[in-house]
C-alpha cells in the first residue's frame, strides 16, 4: 500500500489518528511557555521532561494518550538532533512511523516546528522528502505475503502541517509538495531493492530475477537485453559461465540502458551483482547462518532499484545497468579449486575458491557495461565477508582507481545519509592476486580480503574510473535499526540516484 501524503497549511481538527510533534532538544528545554499541541499534553510532556524521561534526544519518541482532551486518539513527540543535518530528520520520521505503528495508526498529522522550515543546513525541500523517506522506509520490512496472517504495516494518509505560530516561507506548499514527491519516489525504489533481495533462493533464480527485470524496463521505457547461457558462451563470458554452471537454473546477464543525454558520450556503468544464492559451491560454505546468502543479489537490487527512480526522474545522463546473476551451486558439474578459467575480457583466472563468485561475476559485468559504452563505472556487491570484520554493518565499503568519483559518491551518499567508507587499494595488494597458473587468482586469502576481493574487479575497468561499494555488512540487517527493518536495506539505491542524477556522465 502506498501512502498518500499532504501538506496542509493549517491543522483541522478531527482528521488524524495521531498527532506527530517533532520537536528538538533545544525546543523542548526552551519552549517552556509555547504551545506544542494542547495545554494539558504539554504540560505532561513539560513534566517527562522534568523528571529526564523525555529529552526529544535523536529517535526518542513519547507516546502520549490524548483521553479526550483531543480529537487525535494519541500525541506523539518525537526528538530530533538539529545538529545532524536533514538525515537526522529521516531518522526522527523512522522513529515516528515505528511508534505510529505500535499503536496502529492508520492516519497522522505531523507537525513542523519553524526550526525544520528555516534551517541554514538543508531546503525545505529536502527536509519534505527525508521526512517521507523516514515515514515510509522504517515500516517497510520482509514481504507479508510470504507469513499467513500478517500484513505489512503503512500509514494510509499523512499530512504535514505547520507548528502553532510558526515562520512558514512563501513558497512552503510548492517546495514542500515538491519534496514529498521525490521521498516516495526514492522510497519507492528502495522497496523494489528490498522486495526483490527478501525473496528466497527457491522464489528467485537469474531467469525470474530478469523476468523482474523485464517488467520494470517495460513499466519505465525502458530497453532491456537479456542474454541467455547461450550468448553468455557466444560472448565469451567465462566468469559468469563458472559460477553458473553447478546450477539447474542458468545464469543469465541483465543490461538495462537508459539514454537521457542521446547526443553524449558519457555513460553511467552501473553494475550490481546478482547471485540469487550463494551456497558456496564446491568450497561450501558452512550450515549456520547460510540462509542470509539470499541476499547475495542486493547489489543487483540496488541497481535495479535506482533504475526504477532513475527512470521516472528521466535525469539528462546515459545509464547502463549491468546484472550478471547466477546460483552459486555444488553439483557434479559445479565449477572447482583448481580450474583455469577465461574471462569476458580475455584475463585467465585460476579458480582456487569456489566462494569467490561474485568477482568473476562481475569482471564479466564490467567488460559488459564497458563495450556497451560506460564510461565510468559503479559496481555494487555483497562481496566479502572481511568487509564485515573491517566495518561491521555500519558501513558500506569502498575501493577506487579514482579520487574524483570517490568523492562524487562521498557526496552524494552525504546526501542520501548512507555510510561509505573508503579502503586502502595501494598496488601492493595486487600481489596477493598473483598466480603460476593463470593471469589472476580469485582470491587474495584472508588478509586484507574485502581490498583484494575489490582489486580483482578493478582489473577489468580498463583504466576507466571505477568504485566499488562492498555492501556484505549493509544490504541485510539481522536486527532493525532507523529506517532500515531487519532482512534487507535496499542499501545504496538513494545514493546511486543522487551519483547519477546530480553528476555529468
Ligand atoms: N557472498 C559472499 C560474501 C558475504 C558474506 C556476503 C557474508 C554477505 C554476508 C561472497 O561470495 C563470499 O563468499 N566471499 C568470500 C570470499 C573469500 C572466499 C575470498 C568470503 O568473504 O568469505
Ligand atoms: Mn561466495
Ligand atoms: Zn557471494
Amino acid at each position: 500500500m502506498r501512502t498518500h501524503f499532504t501538506y496542509e497549511p493549517a491543522a483541522t481538527a478531527g482528521s488524524a489518528d495521531a498527532i506527530v510533534r517533532l520537536i528538538s532538544s533545544a525546543e523542548l528545554k526552551a519552549g517552556s511557555m509555547a504551545e506544542w499541541v494542547q495545554p494539558q499534553i504539554d504540560e505532561a510532556v513539560r513534566g517527562l521532561y522534568a523528571k529526564g524521561l523525555f529529552k526529544a534526544e535523536p529517535e526518542q519518541t513519547e507516546t502520549l494518550s490524548t483521553l479526550g482532551l483531543h480529537s487525535a486518539s494519541h500525541v506523539i513527540f518525537a526528538g530530533y538532533d538539529d545538529k545532524t543535518g536533514v538525515h537526522g530528520l529521516r531518522l526522527a520520521a523512522a522513529a515516528a512511523a515505528n511508534a505510529l505503528k505500535k499503536i496502529k495508526a492508520q492516519t497522522a498529522q505531523i507537525r513542523l516546528p519553524e526550526a525544520i522550515m528555516t534551517s541554514a543546513d538543508y531546503t525545505v525541500q529536502q527536509a519534505a522528502q527525508a521526512l517521507v523517506e523516514g515515514l515510509t522506509l522504517a515500516v517497510h520490512d520482509r514481504i507479508p505475503e510470504l507469513r499467513q496472517a500478517k500484513q505489512r504495516y503503512a500509514l494510509s494518509h499523512v499530512s504535514f502541517v505547520p507548528a502553532a505560530g510558526a515562520a512558514v516561507p512563501a513558497d512552503m506548499a510548492e517546495t514542500w509538495n515538491e519534496g514529498m514527491m521525490v521521498g516516495q519516489l526514492y522510497a519507492e525504489g528502495v522497496k523494489v531493492a528490498r522486495d526483490l533481495t527478501n525473496l528466497p533462493g527457491n522464489q528467485l533464480v537469474p531467469e525470474s530475477l530478469a523476468a523482474h527485470a523485464e517488467e520494470l524496463a517495460r513499466e519505465w521505457d525502458l530497453d532491456i537485453e537479456v542474454l541467455d547461457e547461450w550468448a553468455a558462451i557466444e560472448q565469451g563470458m567465462g566468469g559468469l559461465l563458472a559460477v553458473g554452471q553447478g546450477s539447474v537454473h542458468a545464469p543469465r546477464m541483465i543490461v538495462i540502458h537508459y539514454k537521457g543525454a542521446p547526443d553524449k558520450e558519457e555513460a553511467w556503468g552501473l553494475i550490481g551483482k546478482g547471485i540469487t544464492f550463494d551456497t558456496g559451491g564446491i568450497s561450501l560454505k558452512k550450515g549456520p547462518g547460510m540462509e542470509e546468502m539470499i541476499s547475495d543479489m542486493g547489489g543487483a537490487a540496488a541497481v535495479l532499484g535506482a533504475m526504477r527512480v532513475i527512470g521516472e526522474l528521466k535525469p539528462d545522463v546515459n545509464v547502463i545497468a549491468v546484472i550478471p546473476t547466477a546460483e552459486n551451486m555444488p553439483s557434479a558439474q559445479a565449477f572447482k579449486p583448481g580450474d583455469v578459467i577465461k574471462m569476458m575480457n580475455g584475463l585467465t583466472v585460476e579458480i582456487v575458491n569456489t566462494d569467490a563468485e561474485g568477482r568473476l561475476v562481475l569482471g564479466d559485468g564490467l567488460t559488459t557495461a564497458i563495450r556497451r559504452g560506460a564510461t565510468q563505472l559503479v559496481d555494487v556487491a555483497t562481496l566479502t565477508g572481511a568487509v564485515m570484520v573491517a566495518l561491521g554493518t555500519e558501513a558500506t565499503g569502498a575501493i577506487t582507481n579514482n579520487e574524483p568519483l570517490m568523492q562524487q559518491v562521498f557526496e552524494a551518499a552525504g546526501r542520501s545519509g548512507e555510510r561509505i567508507w573508503q579502503l586502502p587499494a595501494y598496488p601492493e595488494y595486487k600481489r596477493q592476486l598473483r598466480s603460476d597458473a593463470a593471469d589472476l587468482k580469485n582470491s587474495g586469502g584472508r588478509y586484507a580480503g574485502a581490498t583484494t576481493g575489490g582489486l580483482f574487479i578493478g582489473a577489468f575497468a580498463e583504466d576507466l574510473p571505477w568504485v566499488h561499494l562492498d555492501i556484505a555488512g549493509t544490504a541485510f540487517l539481522d536486527k532493525s535499526r532507523g529506517l532500515e527493518p531487519k532482512g534487507a536495506t535496499g542499501v545504496m539505491v538513494r545514493t546511486l540516484v543522487e551519483l547519477v542524477t546530480k553528476n555529468e556522465g
